[in-house]
């Protein structure tokens, strides 16, 4: 029997493919998740793939009391993988105690927990928004930090430092940073999916939800950058692919693959793609069209970032190699089921 992994958010978009995908594996998985995004419907779609309903403890992780209940109804948890965080960047700037509240509490209480409870591992949700706008890509886990723009990119340069003191003060566990670019997509049997609260602030959420005539239109952010057709350039990888590598990551620490207690990894495909490709990629994939107009430049935005994977693809055996095309008929198929089932 493989040891217990505690998924932190675990309800929420990457956290429900990543239990999927441990389940998959064989771990058993305790999700912890408030639902402040999410709901418990989520469960059921996850029971629907693997066959396999995780336990699911509702309650929010900055509650300590809430927290060692959990570790004493489940002693057998060895590793942790923490989602549980607000992730709205313009949401961060309105509310930026909300932010370092939930987010930097939350990681304080699981890190607090691993060493009374004797936990291997913690892997983090980070993300690249630490790098800022880089000067080169695509960019490598050695290109600079960058002052962050906003609270929420501000929690995720703080989780990192604080998952760093505490590892370089001696704690008796193990931490990967996992460093995401722009997850997108759904798990292919339409089963889960990204389900934002109210008007999605993401590209593909919005996408999706304009093809299906939910929304009028589609704004393009800026058609004027220094990019070869003007609208900004991301790094989409596929949300299974994603999900993956976290698998590949506890295992890593709960097997001591390595001496290090500390690694970072990007997990990127490498490529990058502007707003106006990724919209032709869907309609191309779906022959679906998306109706679209341009639109001032979005304050915050960073112009092009993309990453060079090749440190996760040589070091843990992980690539993210899923078309674009199959991830955006995977995000319109998670789409049509939502109207499937009167809930979009
Ligand atoms: C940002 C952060 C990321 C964070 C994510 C969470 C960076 C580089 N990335 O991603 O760390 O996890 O927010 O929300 O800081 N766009 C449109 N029209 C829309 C929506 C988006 O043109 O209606 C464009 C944006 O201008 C951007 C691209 O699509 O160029 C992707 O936007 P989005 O999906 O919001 O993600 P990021 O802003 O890249």
């Amino acid at each position: 029997m493989k040891p217990t992994i505690l998924v932190t958010g675990g309800t929420g978009y990457i956290g429900s493919h990543t239990v999927v995908e441990l389940q998959n594996a064989g771990y058993p998985v305790v999700i912890i998740d408030n639902l402040s995004n999410s709901n418990r419907e989520v469960i059921d779609g996850i029971e629907r793939i693997t066959g396999i309903r995780p336990e699911f403890v509702e309650a929010d992780c900055t509650d300590l009391t809430a927290l060692k209940i959990l570790f004493d109804t489940y002693p057998g948890i060895k590793g942790i993988i923490n989602f549980a965080a607000s992730k709205a960047v313009g949401e961060s700037m309105q509310k930026p105690l909300l932010y370092y509240r939930n987010n930097l509490n939350t990681l304080m209480n699981l890190l607090d927990m691993m060493g009374k409870y004797d936990v291997k591992g913690i892997v983090f949700s980070s993300s690249c928004t630490v790098y800022g706008e880089p000067d080169v890509n695509p960019v490598t886990e050695e290109t600079p930090i960058k002052k962050a723009t906003s609270p929420y990119g501000n929690t995720k340069q703080i989780s990192e430092e604080i998952i760093t003191d505490v590892i370089n003060s001696g704690a008796p566990f193990k931490s990967i940073l996992l460093r995401y670019f722009n997850p997108v997509g759904a798990h292919p049997s339409a089963e889960i999916g990204e389900l934002p609260n109210g008007v999605p602030q993401n590209l593909v959420p919005f996408l999706t939800q304009t093809a299906m005539g939910i929304r009028k239109e589609l704004s393009v952010f800026g058609n004027d950058y220094n990019t070869p057709d003007g609208s900004c350039i991301r790094d989409y990888i596929d949300v299974v692919d994603l999900a993956k590598a976290h698998v590949i990551a506890i295992e890593r620490m709960l097997d001591d693959k390595s001496e290090a207690k500390i690694e970072i990894f990007n997990l990127g495909t490498g490529n990058g793609m502007s707003v106006l490709g990724l919209i032709n990629a869907f309609e191309s994939a779906t022959g679906v069209k998306v109706p679209h107009k341009i639109a001032p430049r979005r304050a915050g935005d960073i112009e092009k970032v993309w990453a060079n994977p090749e440190h996760a693809n040589k070091v843990l055996g992980w690539v993210a190699d899923t078309p674009i095309e199959e991830t955006m008929r995977n995000a319109w198929a998670w789409q049509c089921k939502l109207r499937e089932r009167d809930i979009m």
